[in-house]
């Protein structure tokens, strides 16, 4: 089937795309912030609050608790998968006690970061541009004194510098590599598979946060050799304020009547009910992971509706997803760059080959007072876009200078937009904001 034709028919699956305002669609182009939810994922949410809201884990054994954990833990008599081995199943873990459910990737990053076991003068090596997620928890630990920050810097044509990361990991006593796996300012994605080889060559565990790579490409996490994943199930098609923590099942801790915890063993943050197989007024036992990191009562229906995101993701093909995404991304780099590629104060951000950017389209608009196009877009013809930092505050304060978005020459001001297309966004949209973009560069007199 043609790609638009294909795009249309699976656009019928998500109702927020059939809202008109002002009597036209809406035109998603953000959904490296978040993706849109289809109807099933939705009905996963409504058949919990409508037929079994009661809680789950050990707590309760009647009938709408068993509901709950068939539909998370899964149940082969009643033939239900259940959420966590739907996850598991999808990026290859080992076992379904390595998914660890948590509100988002800044949760499972931050559930790492407090549980590691470092020694001093350990270091933390990041790359030069992570989100705040990946960077907030490290520079804290620094912070304190308990580990140092380092990160590797990129390639000037914006790949990744694998002799830099070499030099980094002969020249430091790096304990821990975090780095997202797909950064959200360009979408370029680094070549995990070798930085896991040579870091585990230097004695170094390896965190990925793959938020912006799990919407898009196929993790296999047991081949990728990784130690630890943390994704965002609602860049995934599925609920806001859930995430899922990948960690090999060495490092989250055995049982409470096992051999004692090793040092490679991360400690759950935090506390409380659901953690605990029995405590004394002076003593606790953990339970086995993941129930020792999923404390008090959780998002059932957010983690439901997850396996039910996933496998819509599934269904449609992860290959089908990609291809989709460079297509468009391709089409629109390539206007972009015809109609003001040379200009001087129009730049794309990271690899100038869309191929390297998955779905995200993020460019810098250097003009006198540059803000608000974002605004114009959606208010003229609904289209989304975002702009400003992205929650990279570190790289781009490097690279345009601290203080940047309110110089104090105004010719010298600029502002960065990003435009992130997914497997339901079409050409025809493209062009919708192409021309608006047009029309907004030409009432503004940049053209
Ligand atoms: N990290 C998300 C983004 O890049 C929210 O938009």
């Amino acid at each position: 089937m043609d790609s638009e034709k294909w795009a249309e028919k699976v656009r019928q699956d998500f109702p927020a795309l059939k809202k008109k305002r002002g009597g036209k669609p809406p035109i998603y182009f953000d959904n490296a912030c978040t993706t849109l939810v289809p109807q099933t994922v939705i009905d996963a949410i409504n058949d919990y609050y409508t037929g079994f809201p009661g809680c789950a884990g050990a707590r309760s054994r009647h009938w709408f608790s068993q509901e709950v954990n068939d539909r998370i833990e899964g149940n082969e008599e009643k033939g239900i998968k259940g959420s966590r081995r739907i996850i598991k199943e999808f990026i290859n873990a080992a076992s379904e006690k390595e998914i660890i459910f948590t509100q988002n990737t800044s949760h499972a990053i931050n559930i790492v970061a407090l549980g590691y076991k470092f020694k001093p003068g350990d270091v933390v090596l990041l790359s030069d541009k992570e989100h705040n997620s990946n960077l907030l928890p490290w520079l804290r630990l620094q912070k304190k004194g308990v580990i140092k920050v380092d990160h590797v810097n990129t390639n000037e044509d914006g790949s990744f510098n694998l002799d830099a990361l070499r030099q980094k990991l002969a020249n430091n006593n790096v304990a821990l590599v975090s780095m997202a796996y797909t950064t959200n300012l360009t979408g370029y994605t680094i070549p995990a598979e070798e930085i896991i080889k040579l870091a585990h060559a230097h004695g170094a565990k390896v965190l990925l946060d793959a938020a912006q790579t799990m919407s898009h490409r196929q993790i296999d996490v047991q081949k990728l050799d990784v130690d630890f994943l943390a994704f965002s199930i609602h860049k995934m098609c599925g609920p806001r304020g859930v995430g899922v923590l990948y960690g090999k099942r060495a490092y989250l801790g055995r049982a409470a009547h096992e051999e004692d915890e090793t040092a490679d063993v991360i400690e759950p943050a935090v506390l409380g009910g659901g953690t605990v197989g029995d405590t004394t007024y002076n003593s606790y036992s953990l339970l086995e992971p993941p129930e020792r990191f999923e404390v008090g009562i959780q998002d059932y229906p957010g983690q439901i509706a997850a396996g039910a995101a996933v496998e819509y993701l599934q269904n449609i093909g992860i290959d089908k997803i990609s291809g989709q995404m460079n297509r468009l991304n391709d089409f629109l780099t390539k206007e972009l760059l015809k109609r003001y590629g040379d200009t001087g104060w129009f730049r794309i951000l990271g690899p100038k080959d869309a191929g390297q950017r998955g779905g995200i389209l993020t460019f810098e608009v250097k003009r006198p007072n540059a803000v608000g196009i974002a605004e114009e877009l959606s208010d003229k013809n609904n289209v989304m876009i975002r702009d400003g930092v992205f929650c990279v505050h570190s790289y781009l304060n490097y690279i345009c200078g601290e203080g940047w978005l309110r110089p104090k020459i105004p010719t010298e001001h600029k502002m960065i937009y990003r435009a992130s297309l997914y497997f339901y966004s079409t050409i025809e949209e493209c062009k919708v904001f192409l021309d608006t973009l047009d029309t907004i560069f030409k009432e503004r007199s940049y053209i």
